[in-house]
This record gives structure tokens, sequence and C-alpha cells, in this order.
């Protein structure tokens, strides 16, 4: 696969799966966009890619504000010239354990969805018309396994939003050449796994996948990459599980 001449923008970019996408589609030759909450995380992927001879820029974004959204995708126009490529991963995880619906306040459902669901909403919203300019472009959408699972409470809700969000804007941007897809990891061997799940929940998960070990971020950029690229030009509003054999 070659990404010169494209421009990517992954949320969610300044540490964990978001970190690998970005690596990854810098790698191929893209130049990459590092937007995050975490100014400092976004700022020292952006370095580490270009210290290794890719193209990269920090930018800071909020992606539950919608003047945030767009405030981002006009810096990344700024510097780069255009949008091709979107990764909508930045979202937020309280922890398995304590995702209850009837427990939750009502305030940390509102802030939590207006990440993990409206997030990706907000800021393809900002993005899609800089690719329209582009003649079309290509989203992929950070899915979870916990979308079928529902006993994973309101974070698998809001994937599961996710989905429908995919497939609505797979069928509206398609006529403007976008492709709308997602992914959908299985239990992936970041920082945030290793904080904020219980050990023995993961391993019990792990335990029972037909490929019974842990997901690594390059499994996910290995499949973000084939979404993104031109090998999947045919392929929009599916959400690929990439989950060694969880979800089936
Ligand atoms: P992470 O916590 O390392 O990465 C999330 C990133 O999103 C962080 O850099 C954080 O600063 C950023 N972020 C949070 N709120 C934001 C906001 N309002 N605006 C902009 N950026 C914001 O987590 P991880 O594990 O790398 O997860 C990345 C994605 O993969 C998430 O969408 C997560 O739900 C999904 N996922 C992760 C799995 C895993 O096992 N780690 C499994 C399935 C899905």
């Amino acid at each position: 696969m070659d990404f010169s001449n494209k421009v990517a923008i992954v949320t969610g970019a300044g540490g964990g799966i978001g970190e690998a996408y970005a690596k990854s589609i810098a790698a191929l030759g893209a130049a990459v966009a590092i937007a995050d909450i975490n100014e400092a995380g976004a700022q020292r992927v952006a370095g580490e890619i270009k210290a290794s001879g890719g193209k990269a820029f920090s930018v800071k974004v909020d992606v539950s504000k919608e003047e945030s959204c767009k405030a981002m995708a006009d810096a990344v126009v700024a510097e780069f010239g255009g949008i091709d490529f979107l990764v909508n991963n930045a979202a937020i995880y309280g922890g398995m354990e304590m995702h209850s619906l009837m427990d939750v306040p009502y305030a940390y459902w509102q802030k939590f969805m207006s990440v993990n669901m409206d997030g990706c909403l907000l800021v393809t919203r900002a993005v899609a018309p800089h690719m329209e300019k582009r003649g079309g472009g290509s989203i992929v959408n950070q899915s979870s396994s916990a979308a079928w699972l529902p006993r994973a409470g309101y974070y698998g809700i809001a994937k599961l939003a996710l989905n429908g969000i995919t497939q609505n804007l797979a069928m509206e941007l398609g006529p403007k050449k976008i492709r709308v897809n997602g992914i959908a990891p299985g239990p992936t061997d970041t920082e945030a796994t290793r904080t904020s799940t219980s050990e023995g929940l993961v391993d019990s998960i792990v335990a029972s996948l037909a490929l019974a070990r842990m997901g690594e971020v390059k499994d996910m950029a290995d499949a973000c990459n084939f979404l993104l690229s031109d090998e999947a030009s045919w392929i929009t509003g599916q959400i690929l599980c990439v989950d060694g054999g969880f979800i089936m």
C-alpha cells in the first residue's frame, strides 16, 4: 500500500491504538494529523513520526465539541492542504465493571455519550466536506466487540450506536465517494486495557477466543490500513471484527 500524497486525521492518536494507527499510516507515506485532547501525547507521537522521517502535525481537539472539531479540521487543511482519510478512534472507557445502566449518574452518561457516540459524528461532519473537495475519502470508525455484548453497559451501547452511525453515513456519503467502515477490536494490549479492566476479566475473555491471544495494536493497524486503502474501494458500511474470533 502506498499512502503518499494522502492526508489522514487520527483522533485519539496521542497513545494506545490511535498512536499505532497514526504511525502505521505515516509509515505508508501519508501526512498524519495527530488529533487528541491530550496535547502532550499528541505532540510526542507527532515528534516521533517526524523523527523517523514521516510527516505529522499535532492538533488539540475535543471530539465532543462541535466548534473544536471544525477548528481541528480547518487547522489540518491549513497545514496539509486537504483531507483524504479519517480514523475516528478517540473514546473514553470507564472499565467494564462500572457500566451499570441503573447506577451510572445521568451527567456521566451524557458526557460519555458525547465523546464516544457524538464525537464520531461531529468530527465526520467537520471533515467530510473537505474530503468531498478532494473527490472522495475513506473513514474508519473505532467500534468494539463490546457492541455485541449486552453486559458491556453504556460502553457497548455507545459502540452499537457508532455502528449505526457508520452504516448511515456510508449511505449518505457514498454518492460523494466517501467510504465509511468500522473496526471492532477485541481485547487489545494497550495501557488503557491494562489499567481499566481487571486482569481476571481480560484473561477469561482471551482464553475463550478461537485464537486465544490478546490483540496487538499492529493487528488493528493492518486492518485499518486495508479499509482506508483503495484495496477496499468497494467496501463500505461494514464493521470488521478484528478480535481473534470473539464475535462471529
Ligand atoms: P486510549 O485511552 O489509550 O486512547 C484513547 C485516546 O482518546 C486517548 O489518547 C485520549 O486522550 C483520547 N480522547 C479521549 N477523550 C477525547 C476527546 N474528548 N477528544 C479527543 N480525544 C480524546 O484507549 P485505547 O485502548 O487505545 O482505545 C482506542 C480506541 O479503541 C477507543 O475507541 C476504544 O473504545 C477502542 N477499543 C479498545 C479496545 C482495547 O482493548 N484497548 C478494544 C475495543 C475497542
